[in-house]
């Protein structure tokens, strides 16, 4: 039988309002709703092939063999979709990032958005965005925002049925940037799963949900009126309060830097002095996202250009929905 190959390419996402926690671990259904603009120069591709000749799935990552987890992990997801086929064939997946992996730019919402997508096409499954966005959010909560493009809402949901991300605002809607300013390239010693798991916890859990109430809409608002102060200001207290959570939960995690922190300092004094204008976010991770609009971009990357802590600045657009492409990957 010939073999059922597919690519996709699927982009990472910032998240304006955080996913931290679970209702139920192993589906990946949240504690709170969380909002996200998909990006553009962030990205994995990935080819998913399904034949008889494979003993076992296998994953290869940016060049090399992955490790066993991460195998694993994969190819967990691809019994879901296997399951969902009525198909048995292993399979070989070959992926690669456009950014350094496991440094908090979330490389499992791109690397399962794709693979989902590879994985649904190679199996020959026609399925419409929310399923593909639910099947996504087995692998990686985060991927679920990362099927569509633009600007983008995962509904919390109660059920595997019922939890999945929609669009909110397409990309032509804020001419938005993440830069991110990238502080480590090594591997993070806790991951975001071991986050979640961990988030309630800590005694501000409750809180941060209760705030949630009223925050989440006021990020949505400023989201849909293109109020960049406003949408600034709530944005940098929310990534706070996810990281307060992190730092005080048990086992405690810290994910900055003494560089992460340099970088908010001098964006406050760009703010203040008028020099560049953004605003702070982070994922499970020390690189600094620095959240702008397009006017401003290029003032904030030749300043984080000249910061000696600051290893290297992606400039990220806002990004299209995860899709298939005709090059696959060896
Ligand atoms: C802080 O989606 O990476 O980036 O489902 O365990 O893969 P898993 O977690 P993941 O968590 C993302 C955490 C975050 C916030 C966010 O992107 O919403």
């Amino acid at each position: 039988m010939t073999p059922s190959v597919a690519t996709a390419r699927a982009g990472s996402n910032i998240a304006f309002v955080k996913y931290w926690g679970n209702l139920n671990h192993e589906l990946r259904i949240p504690m709170n709703n969380s909002l996200s603009m998909t990006l553009d120069q962030a990205y994995t591709t990935t080819t998913v092939t399904f034949s008889n000749d494979y003993a076992q799935d296998s994953l290869h990552l940016n060049g090399s063999p992955a490790g066993e987890a991460a195998t694993q992990r994969a190819a967990d997801h691809l019994a879901i979709l296997r399951q969902l086929a009525g198909r048995q064939e292993k399979a070989k997946i070959v992926s690669k990032n456009s950014f350094p992996t496991g440094a908090g730019i979330a490389s499992s919402a791109s690397g399962f958005a794709a693979l989902t997508v590879a994985a649904a096409g190679a199996l020959g499954l026609d399925l419409p965005q929310q399923t593909l966005s639910r099947l996504a959010r087995r692998g990686s909560g985060s991927a679920s925002r990362s099927i569509d493009g633009g600007f983008v809402e995962w509904v919390q949901g109660s059920s595997d049925e019922s939890s999945y991300a929609r669009p909110l605002a397409p990309a032509d809607h804020w001419d938005l940037v993440d830069v991110i300013a990238i502080i480590s390239t090594g591997h993070k010693h806790v991951g975001s799963t071991g986050g979640h798991a961990a988030a309630s916890s800590s005694p501000f859990f409750q809180a941060r949900l209760g705030e949630l109430a009223t925050t989440l809409p006021q990020v949505r608002e400023a989201l849909l009126q293109r109020d960049l102060p406003r949408f600034g200001e709530l944005i940098e207290a929310e990534a706070i309060s996810l990281h307060v959570m992190a730092m005080t939960s048990k086992p405690g995690i810290l994910y900055w830097q003494p560089g992460s922190l340099e970088v908010v300092h001098a964006l406050y004094e760009w703010r203040r002095t008028g020099e560049a204008i953004g605003y702070f976010t982070f994922d499970a991770g020390p690189n600094v996202h620095i959240i702008t609009e397009q006017k401003y971009a290029a003032a904030v990357v030749e300043r984080l250009r000249a910061m000696p802590s600051v290893l290297d600045v992606l400039k990220c657009d806002v990004g299209g929905p995860a899709r298939l492409i005709d090059s696959h990957l060896e």
